[in-house]
Protein backbone atom coordinates (compact mmCIF):
# COMPACT_ATOMS: atom_id res chain seq x y z
CA UNK A 1 0.00 0.00 0.00
CA UNK A 2 1.07 3.42 -1.08
CA UNK A 3 2.00 5.60 2.04
CA UNK A 4 3.29 9.37 2.00
CA UNK A 5 6.31 9.64 4.37
CA UNK A 6 6.91 13.24 5.64
CA UNK A 7 9.93 14.59 7.50
CA UNK A 8 9.43 16.83 11.12
CA UNK A 9 11.45 18.06 13.88
CA UNK A 10 11.25 14.51 16.34
CA UNK A 11 8.91 15.32 18.95
CA UNK A 12 6.44 16.51 17.07
CA UNK A 13 5.23 13.78 14.82
CA UNK A 14 1.76 14.26 16.18
CA UNK A 15 1.56 17.51 15.08
CA UNK A 16 2.46 16.56 11.50
CA UNK A 17 0.33 13.88 11.69
CA UNK A 18 -2.74 15.23 12.50
CA UNK A 19 -1.90 18.36 10.08
CA UNK A 20 -1.27 15.97 6.81
CA UNK A 21 -4.88 13.93 8.17
CA UNK A 22 -6.62 16.92 7.93
CA UNK A 23 -5.15 18.99 4.94
CA UNK A 24 -4.88 15.66 3.09
CA UNK A 25 -8.97 15.40 3.56
CA UNK A 26 -9.96 19.10 2.29
CA UNK A 27 -8.46 17.36 -0.99
CA UNK A 28 -10.86 14.32 -0.56
CA UNK A 29 -7.17 12.25 0.48
CA UNK A 30 -7.75 9.92 3.37
CA UNK A 31 -5.49 7.39 5.13
CA UNK A 32 -4.63 6.27 8.54
CA UNK A 33 -1.44 7.14 10.27
CA UNK A 34 1.93 5.88 11.52
CA UNK A 35 4.22 7.88 13.83
CA UNK A 36 7.40 6.96 14.42
CA UNK A 37 7.81 8.77 17.35
CA UNK A 38 11.07 10.40 18.34
CA UNK A 39 12.30 9.65 14.88
CA UNK A 40 10.49 12.58 13.47
CA UNK A 41 9.32 10.39 10.62
CA UNK A 42 5.09 10.06 9.98
CA UNK A 43 3.52 7.60 7.76
CA UNK A 44 0.34 8.35 6.13
CA UNK A 45 -0.96 5.26 4.78
CA UNK A 46 -3.60 6.41 2.24
CA UNK A 47 -6.58 3.72 1.10
CA UNK A 48 -6.63 4.30 -2.48
CA UNK A 49 -2.59 3.92 -3.52
CA UNK A 50 -3.54 6.63 -6.60
CA UNK A 51 -4.09 9.36 -4.01
CA UNK A 52 -0.42 9.44 -3.29
CA UNK A 53 0.67 11.40 -6.41
CA UNK A 54 -2.39 13.47 -6.53
CA UNK A 55 -1.76 14.57 -2.97
CA UNK A 56 1.95 15.71 -3.90
CA UNK A 57 0.28 17.53 -6.93
CA UNK A 58 -2.28 18.87 -4.92
CA UNK A 59 -1.25 20.09 -1.75
CA UNK A 60 1.69 22.31 -1.71
CA UNK A 61 4.25 21.64 0.79
CA UNK A 62 5.34 24.95 1.62
CA UNK A 63 1.58 24.89 3.01
CA UNK A 64 2.31 22.28 5.73
CA UNK A 65 3.62 23.48 9.19
CA UNK A 66 5.01 20.60 10.54
CA UNK A 67 6.48 18.96 7.57
CA UNK A 68 10.27 19.60 6.24
CA UNK A 69 9.97 17.54 4.12
CA UNK A 70 8.41 14.61 2.02
CA UNK A 71 7.54 11.80 -0.53
CA UNK A 72 5.12 9.21 -1.58
CA UNK A 73 6.68 5.32 -1.07
CA UNK A 74 7.26 3.48 -3.96
CA UNK A 75 8.30 0.18 -2.04
CA UNK A 76 7.65 -0.34 1.54
CA UNK A 77 10.50 -1.05 3.98
CA UNK A 78 13.17 -3.26 2.16
CA UNK A 79 15.55 -5.55 4.21
CA UNK A 80 19.14 -5.23 2.73
CA UNK A 81 21.59 -8.01 2.57
CA UNK A 82 25.10 -7.04 4.10
CA UNK A 83 26.62 -7.06 0.92
CA UNK A 84 25.51 -6.33 -2.72
CA UNK A 85 22.92 -3.50 -1.41
CA UNK A 86 23.19 -1.36 -4.95
CA UNK A 87 21.83 -4.26 -6.44
CA UNK A 88 19.15 -5.13 -4.17
CA UNK A 89 18.16 -0.97 -4.13
CA UNK A 90 18.23 -1.20 -8.12
CA UNK A 91 16.08 -4.56 -8.29
CA UNK A 92 13.44 -3.19 -5.70
CA UNK A 93 13.15 -0.06 -7.55
CA UNK A 94 12.89 -1.18 -11.07
CA UNK A 95 13.37 0.47 -14.58
CA UNK A 96 9.76 1.81 -15.14
CA UNK A 97 10.52 5.23 -13.66
CA UNK A 98 13.31 7.82 -14.34
CA UNK A 99 14.43 10.36 -11.81
CA UNK A 100 16.36 13.64 -11.93
CA UNK A 101 18.05 13.64 -8.34
CA UNK A 102 19.01 10.93 -5.87
CA UNK A 103 18.21 12.27 -2.22
CA UNK A 104 20.19 9.69 0.53
CA UNK A 105 17.75 10.25 4.04
CA UNK A 106 18.15 9.39 7.29
CA UNK A 107 15.73 10.10 10.30
CA UNK A 108 17.12 13.60 12.23
CA UNK A 109 18.65 11.78 15.27
CA UNK A 110 21.87 11.03 16.72
CA UNK A 111 21.40 7.25 15.14
CA UNK A 112 20.40 9.14 11.81
CA UNK A 113 23.83 11.23 11.94
CA UNK A 114 25.71 8.40 11.91
CA UNK A 115 23.94 6.36 9.44
CA UNK A 116 25.02 9.21 6.84
CA UNK A 117 28.57 8.51 6.66
CA UNK A 118 27.00 5.31 4.98
CA UNK A 119 24.81 6.74 3.15
CA UNK A 120 27.32 8.96 1.08
CA UNK A 121 29.61 6.23 0.85
CA UNK A 122 26.75 4.16 -0.45
CA UNK A 123 25.86 6.82 -2.57
CA UNK A 124 28.71 7.03 -5.04
CA UNK A 125 28.40 3.35 -6.44
CA UNK A 126 24.30 3.40 -5.99
CA UNK A 127 24.05 6.47 -8.63
CA UNK A 128 26.11 4.90 -10.94
CA UNK A 129 24.08 2.37 -11.09
CA UNK A 130 21.33 4.10 -11.31
CA UNK A 131 22.96 6.18 -14.06
CA UNK A 132 23.98 3.08 -15.92
CA UNK A 133 20.34 1.73 -16.20
CA UNK A 134 18.99 5.50 -17.08
CA UNK A 135 16.91 5.15 -14.29
CA UNK A 136 18.79 8.32 -12.95
CA UNK A 137 19.25 10.70 -15.27
CA UNK A 138 20.72 14.23 -15.30
CA UNK A 139 19.83 16.43 -12.86
CA UNK A 140 17.69 19.02 -14.84
CA UNK A 141 15.42 21.57 -14.34
CA UNK A 142 12.32 22.30 -11.16
CA UNK A 143 10.23 19.73 -13.27
CA UNK A 144 11.84 16.37 -12.07
CA UNK A 145 11.42 13.75 -9.80
CA UNK A 146 13.62 13.10 -6.83
CA UNK A 147 14.60 9.99 -5.64
CA UNK A 148 14.52 9.32 -2.01
CA UNK A 149 16.25 6.49 -0.03
CA UNK A 150 15.76 7.27 3.56
CA UNK A 151 17.80 4.42 5.46
CA UNK A 152 16.27 3.27 8.83
CA UNK A 153 19.53 1.44 9.52
CA UNK A 154 22.29 0.02 7.25
CA UNK A 155 19.82 -2.86 6.89
CA UNK A 156 16.61 -1.38 5.88
CA UNK A 157 15.54 1.18 3.31
CA UNK A 158 12.17 3.32 1.84
CA UNK A 159 11.94 4.62 -1.50
CA UNK A 160 9.74 7.07 -2.96
CA UNK A 161 10.07 10.24 -4.97
CA UNK A 162 8.94 13.76 -5.13
CA UNK A 163 8.08 16.30 -7.63
CA UNK A 164 11.34 19.14 -7.61
CA UNK A 165 8.72 21.76 -7.75
CA UNK A 166 6.99 21.02 -4.57
CA UNK A 167 9.55 19.58 -2.11
CA UNK A 168 12.04 20.95 -0.81
CA UNK A 169 15.58 21.28 -2.20
CA UNK A 170 17.19 20.39 0.79
CA UNK A 171 18.52 16.91 2.15
CA UNK A 172 15.44 15.35 4.60
CA UNK A 173 14.65 19.23 4.52
CA UNK A 174 17.69 20.56 6.80
CA UNK A 175 19.31 23.65 5.49
CA UNK A 176 22.32 23.21 7.26
CA UNK A 177 23.63 26.65 8.19
CA UNK A 178 27.41 27.74 9.58
CA UNK A 179 26.45 29.82 12.63
CA UNK A 180 28.14 33.48 12.30
CA UNK A 181 30.60 34.02 14.84
CA UNK A 182 30.02 37.48 15.46
CA UNK A 183 26.44 37.09 16.50
CA UNK A 184 25.55 37.63 20.03
CA UNK A 185 23.13 34.44 20.01
CA UNK A 186 22.08 30.92 18.20
CA UNK A 187 18.89 32.36 17.64
CA UNK A 188 19.98 34.26 14.65
CA UNK A 189 20.44 30.97 12.96
CA UNK A 190 16.39 31.30 13.02
CA UNK A 191 15.83 34.23 11.22
CA UNK A 192 18.39 33.43 8.43
CA UNK A 193 16.74 30.10 7.94
CA UNK A 194 13.12 31.94 8.35
CA UNK A 195 14.22 34.66 5.30
CA UNK A 196 16.08 31.86 2.97
CA UNK A 197 12.42 29.66 3.77
CA UNK A 198 9.88 32.20 3.30
CA UNK A 199 11.47 35.01 0.82
CA UNK A 200 12.23 33.56 -2.99
CA UNK A 201 15.96 33.90 -3.52
CA UNK A 202 15.09 36.46 -6.73
CA UNK A 203 13.48 38.67 -4.48
CA UNK A 204 15.76 38.90 -1.63
CA UNK A 205 17.58 41.88 -3.58
CA UNK A 206 14.50 43.91 -3.12
CA UNK A 207 12.98 42.76 0.26
CA UNK A 208 15.93 42.41 2.02
CA UNK A 209 18.31 44.74 0.39
CA UNK A 210 20.52 47.20 2.25
CA UNK A 211 18.76 50.43 3.44
CA UNK A 212 15.77 49.13 4.48
CA UNK A 213 14.34 49.83 8.17
CA UNK A 214 13.63 47.02 10.61
CA UNK A 215 12.18 46.69 13.99
CA UNK A 216 12.98 43.48 16.45
CA UNK A 217 10.99 43.42 19.56
CA UNK A 218 12.03 41.18 22.20
CA UNK A 219 15.61 41.65 20.49
CA UNK A 220 18.38 40.87 23.35
CA UNK A 221 20.95 40.03 23.11
CA UNK A 222 20.72 40.32 19.22
CA UNK A 223 20.86 37.65 16.93
CA UNK A 224 18.26 38.60 15.34
CA UNK A 225 19.03 42.11 14.72
CA UNK A 226 22.63 40.63 13.84
CA UNK A 227 20.70 38.78 10.59
CA UNK A 228 19.45 42.30 9.73
CA UNK A 229 22.16 44.33 9.54
CA UNK A 230 24.67 41.72 8.04
CA UNK A 231 21.97 42.75 5.47
CA UNK A 232 22.52 46.48 5.54
CA UNK A 233 19.14 47.44 7.80
CA UNK A 234 18.72 50.36 10.12
CA UNK A 235 17.44 48.55 12.79
CA UNK A 236 15.43 49.90 16.03
CA UNK A 237 15.63 47.22 18.43
CA UNK A 238 13.27 46.80 21.44
CA UNK A 239 14.30 44.99 24.45
CA UNK A 240 14.82 45.75 28.31
CA UNK A 241 17.80 43.45 28.45
CA UNK A 242 21.26 44.63 26.73
CA UNK A 243 22.08 44.62 23.42
CA UNK A 244 25.70 42.99 22.49
CA UNK A 245 28.10 46.06 22.11
CA UNK A 246 29.40 44.36 18.91
CA UNK A 247 25.93 45.63 17.33
CA UNK A 248 25.48 48.75 18.64
CA UNK A 249 29.35 50.05 17.00
CA UNK A 250 28.05 49.19 13.79
CA UNK A 251 25.69 52.50 14.45
CA UNK A 252 23.10 50.92 12.28
CA UNK A 253 21.51 50.22 15.56
CA UNK A 254 18.81 51.88 17.98
CA UNK A 255 17.74 50.34 21.54
CA UNK A 256 15.16 51.23 23.43
CA UNK A 257 14.17 49.67 26.94
CA UNK A 258 10.55 49.47 26.48
CA UNK A 259 7.67 46.75 26.47
CA UNK A 260 7.11 45.55 22.54
CA UNK A 261 3.84 45.33 23.03
CA UNK A 262 3.96 49.43 23.66
CA UNK A 263 6.23 50.70 21.22
CA UNK A 264 4.87 52.36 17.38
CA UNK A 265 7.13 53.42 15.57
CA UNK A 266 7.60 57.27 14.90
CA UNK A 267 6.92 57.51 11.27
CA UNK A 268 5.66 54.70 8.70
CA UNK A 269 9.13 54.01 6.84
CA UNK A 270 9.34 50.50 8.48
CA UNK A 271 9.91 47.84 6.30
CA UNK A 272 10.66 44.68 8.39
CA UNK A 273 8.89 43.86 11.43
CA UNK A 274 10.52 40.83 12.96
CA UNK A 275 9.63 39.17 16.83
CA UNK A 276 10.87 37.01 18.96
CA UNK A 277 9.27 37.48 22.35
CA UNK A 278 8.67 34.92 24.64
CA UNK A 279 4.52 35.33 24.89
CA UNK A 280 0.96 33.53 24.82
CA UNK A 281 1.44 33.05 20.77
CA UNK A 282 -2.06 34.78 20.61
CA UNK A 283 -0.96 38.04 22.34
CA UNK A 284 2.09 38.14 19.40
CA UNK A 285 -0.11 36.78 16.72
CA UNK A 286 -2.49 39.81 17.18
CA UNK A 287 0.28 42.62 17.91
CA UNK A 288 2.00 41.26 14.61
CA UNK A 289 -1.64 41.70 12.39
CA UNK A 290 -2.31 44.99 14.22
CA UNK A 291 1.23 46.32 12.76
CA UNK A 292 0.53 45.31 9.29
CA UNK A 293 -3.13 46.89 9.36
CA UNK A 294 -1.78 50.01 10.70
CA UNK A 295 0.92 50.05 8.38
CA UNK A 296 3.58 50.28 10.43
CA UNK A 297 5.50 47.61 8.70
CA UNK A 298 5.19 46.06 5.25
CA UNK A 299 6.40 42.69 6.28
CA UNK A 300 6.29 41.10 9.55
CA UNK A 301 8.54 37.63 10.22
CA UNK A 302 7.57 35.82 13.91
CA UNK A 303 7.75 33.17 16.37
CA UNK A 304 4.92 31.94 18.50
CA UNK A 305 6.24 30.06 20.81
CA UNK A 306 4.52 26.63 21.92
CA UNK A 307 5.31 25.44 25.11
CA UNK A 308 2.27 24.08 25.91
CA UNK A 309 0.01 20.53 24.79
CA UNK A 310 -2.19 21.04 21.57
CA UNK A 311 0.45 22.68 20.05
CA UNK A 312 -1.74 22.34 16.54
CA UNK A 313 -5.00 23.71 18.06
CA UNK A 314 -3.09 26.69 19.47
CA UNK A 315 -1.57 27.65 16.15
CA UNK A 316 -4.40 26.74 14.11
CA UNK A 317 -6.45 29.13 16.40
CA UNK A 318 -3.43 32.13 16.16
CA UNK A 319 -2.80 31.62 12.56
CA UNK A 320 -6.68 32.03 12.05
CA UNK A 321 -6.92 34.95 14.36
CA UNK A 322 -4.47 36.66 12.34
CA UNK A 323 -6.76 36.36 9.16
CA UNK A 324 -10.07 36.63 11.04
CA UNK A 325 -8.32 40.25 11.51
CA UNK A 326 -7.42 40.60 7.91
CA UNK A 327 -10.34 39.24 6.63
CA UNK A 328 -12.29 41.97 8.54
CA UNK A 329 -10.67 45.08 7.20
CA UNK A 330 -11.18 43.39 3.40
CA UNK A 331 -7.45 43.27 2.66
CA UNK A 332 -5.69 40.95 0.56
CA UNK A 333 -2.48 38.87 2.48
CA UNK A 334 -0.02 36.20 2.40
CA UNK A 335 0.96 34.33 5.41
CA UNK A 336 2.42 31.43 5.82
CA UNK A 337 3.88 29.49 8.70
CA UNK A 338 6.77 26.74 9.33
CA UNK A 339 8.30 24.37 11.85
CA UNK A 340 11.68 25.16 10.82
CA UNK A 341 14.69 23.50 11.58
CA UNK A 342 16.60 25.92 13.99
CA UNK A 343 13.17 26.82 15.93
CA UNK A 344 12.38 24.40 18.77
CA UNK A 345 9.01 24.53 20.56
CA UNK A 346 8.09 27.25 17.95
CA UNK A 347 6.90 27.98 14.59
CA UNK A 348 7.77 30.79 12.21
CA UNK A 349 5.70 32.94 10.71
CA UNK A 350 5.89 35.46 7.73
CA UNK A 351 2.75 37.43 7.25
CA UNK A 352 2.38 40.99 4.87
CA UNK A 353 -0.33 42.30 3.12
CA UNK A 354 -1.20 42.74 -1.02
CA UNK A 355 -4.06 45.31 -0.59
CA UNK A 356 -4.09 48.59 1.10
CA UNK A 357 -6.34 48.96 4.26
CA UNK A 358 -8.87 50.94 3.49
CA UNK A 359 -10.22 53.00 6.17
CA UNK A 360 -13.66 54.87 6.17
CA UNK A 361 -13.23 58.17 7.71
C1 LIG B 1 14.21 34.51 22.84
S1 LIG B 1 14.78 36.02 23.43
C2 LIG B 1 15.21 36.87 21.96
C3 LIG B 1 16.48 36.46 21.35
C4 LIG B 1 16.85 37.32 20.17
N1 LIG B 1 15.91 37.13 19.07
C5 LIG B 1 18.21 36.99 19.67
O1 LIG B 1 18.32 36.48 18.56
O2 LIG B 1 19.19 37.27 20.37
C6 LIG B 1 13.33 36.82 23.93
C7 LIG B 1 13.52 38.25 24.34
O3 LIG B 1 12.24 38.85 24.42
C8 LIG B 1 12.29 39.85 25.41
N2 LIG B 1 10.91 40.21 25.79
C9 LIG B 1 9.96 39.41 26.34
N3 LIG B 1 8.82 40.12 26.53
C10 LIG B 1 9.08 41.37 26.06
C11 LIG B 1 8.30 42.55 25.97
N4 LIG B 1 7.04 42.59 26.40
N5 LIG B 1 8.87 43.64 25.42
C12 LIG B 1 10.15 43.62 24.99
N6 LIG B 1 10.93 42.53 25.05
C13 LIG B 1 10.39 41.41 25.58
C14 LIG B 1 13.13 39.23 26.52
O4 LIG B 1 13.71 40.24 27.33
C15 LIG B 1 14.16 38.44 25.71
O5 LIG B 1 15.37 39.16 25.58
Amino acid sequence: MTAIVLYCRPGFEKECGAEIQEKAAWNEIYGYLELSKKQGLVYFHLHQSEDAEKLLQKLPLKRLIFARQWFATVTDKIELPEYNRVEAICEALGEEWQYSDLRMETPDTNDGKSLSKFCRKLSVPLRQALRKTKVLTEKGNNDGVNLHALFLSGQQVILGYSFTHNSSEHIMGIPRLKFPSQSPSRSTLKLDEAFLNFIPKDERETRLTSGLRAVDLGAAPGGWTYQLVRRGMMVTSIDNGPMAESLMETGQVKHYMVDGFKYTPMKQNVYWLVCDMIEKPSRVAKLMAQWLLNGYCKEAMFNLKLPMKGRYQEVQKDLQLIKDMFTKEHVKYEIYAKHLYYDREEITVHARLLSPVLRKD
